[in-house]
C-alpha cells in the first residue's frame, strides 16, 4: 500500500524539533505586548494597529501558539495535567519554585515572578476588595510553572481561545490560525464546531496555557468568581472584544463581569513601585492559609 505524502506525524515531531521553542527572550514579553496592546488611554483606531507594538520575538511566539494548539493537543495536555497527579505542594512551594524561572530580565528594573504576584495583589488591595479576590490576584500566574514542567511558551502563555470551532477576527494574529491543522478540519470550522450553542464555557475546550492549569488546581478551594478570575484571565477576546457570546450561558455572563474588574489589576499593576515583600509577606502567609490547606495537589 501506498503511504500518502500528506499526513506524516514524524515530519510534524521534526518541524517541531527544529524549530526555536523559545522566540520570547522572556516568559513576561507576552504580558508586556498585551498591557502594551491595552495601554490604558488608547484609541480604538491605536487598538487595531496592535501589530506596531508587536517585536518580532512576539510575533513569532504568537505563530507558533496559534499553529499548534490544536483541540488534540488541549485535550493531550488536559489528561496530562488536570488529573493533578505531579504530587502534592504548598502554594508557597510553588510560588518560590517559579521564582526559579530564570530568564534574560534585567534584575534592576524587571519584577521576579512572585513580586508581579504580590504586586496585582496589593493593587487590588489597596482598592479594597474582599480577601477571595486579592487571593485571585496572588495566585493567577502560578500556572507558569507548566514552563518548568518543559512546557514551550506557546503551551503556557498567550491569548487564549476555543479549540474545535471557528476562530474569531478578534483572537490577535488571526491569520496565523491558517497554518493550525485545526483550520482544514470543516467539523472543527463551523460557527459552534463541536459545541453546542450556549453550551456554557466550562464544556468549551479553551487553548491549554497557564490559566487553565492554575483553575485546575485552585478550583475546589476558591469562590467562583475567583475561578473565572484564574481561568479566563487571557481570553481577551472575550472578556474585551465580546467574542464568543455564542458559546457562553448566563453564568459566563454574570461571572464575566468579575473577569473584567480582574484585568486591570493584571495589565496596569507592573509599572507600579516594587512591593515590599518583606513587610506584606506575613499578611499574604495568613491570607494563603484562610483558604488553602498546607498541601494541595499539582
Ligand atoms: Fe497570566
Ligand atoms: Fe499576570
Amino acid at each position: 500500500m501506498k503511504q500518502t505524502e500528506k499526513h506524516s506525524p514524524l515530519k510534524e515531531v521534526q518541524a517541531l524539533l527544529e524549530e526555536n521553542q523559545a522566540p520570547l527572550k522572556e516568559l513576561d514579553e507576552w504580558d508586556d505586548f498585551v498591557a502594551t496592546r491595552y495601554r490604558q488611554g488608547k484609541s480604538e483606531e491605536e487598538f487595531r494597529n496592535y501589530k506596531a507594538d508587536a517585536n518580532p520575538t512576539v510575533t513569532e511566539f504568537y505563530r507558533q501558539n496559534h499553529k499548534y494548539q490544536t483541540l488534540d493537543f488541549v485535550l493531550k495536555k488536559k489528561a496530562e495535567y488536570c488529573g493533578l497527579k505531579r504530587g502534592k505542594k504548598s502554594i508557597w512551594e510553588m510560588a518560590e519554585y517559579l521564582n526559579t524561572l530564570v530568564d534574560d530580565s534585567d534584575p534592576d528594573t524587571d519584577v521576579t515572578q512572585i513580586e508581579h504576584l504580590l504586586q496585582t495583589a496589593e493593587a487590588i488591595r489597596k482598592d479594597g476588595h474582599p480577601r477571595w479576590f486579592i487571593l485571585a490576584g496572588f495566585l493567577h500566574d502560578l500556572g507558569k510553572v507548566l514552563c518548568l514542567y518543559g512546557e514551550p511558551q506557546w503551551a503556557v502563555v498567550g491569548d487564549t481561545f476555543p479549540a474545535g470551532c471557528a476562530y474569531s477576527d478578534q483572537v490577535v494574529f488571526p491569520e496565523f490560525f491558517t497554518a493550525n491543522p485545526d483550520s482544514e478540519k470543516p467539523e472543527y470550522q463551523t460557527q459552534y464546531g463541536i459545541y453546542e450553542p450556549h453550551c456554557g464555557l466550562d464544556n468549551v475546550h479553551m487553548s491549554f496555557g497557564h490559566d487553565e492549569y492554575i483553575f485546575r488546581v485552585t478550583e475546589k478551594y476558591l469562590p467562583e468568581e475567583a475561578q473565572y478570575m484564574l481561568r479566563y484571565h487571557s481570553f481577551y477576546a472575550a472578556h474585551r472584544h465580546g467574542a464568543y457570546r455564542h458559546l457562553m450561558d448566563e453564568l459566563d455572563e454574570a461571572m464575566f463581569e468579575w473577569v473584567r474588574k480582574f484585568n486591570p489589576y493584571d495589565l496596569y499593576s507592573k509599572g507600579r513601585e516594587r512591593p515590599n515583600t518583606k513587610e506584606i509577606l506575613p499578611y499574604y502567609q495568613e491570607l494563603v492559609s484562610e483558604f488553602f490547606p498546607d498541601k494541595i495537589d499539582w
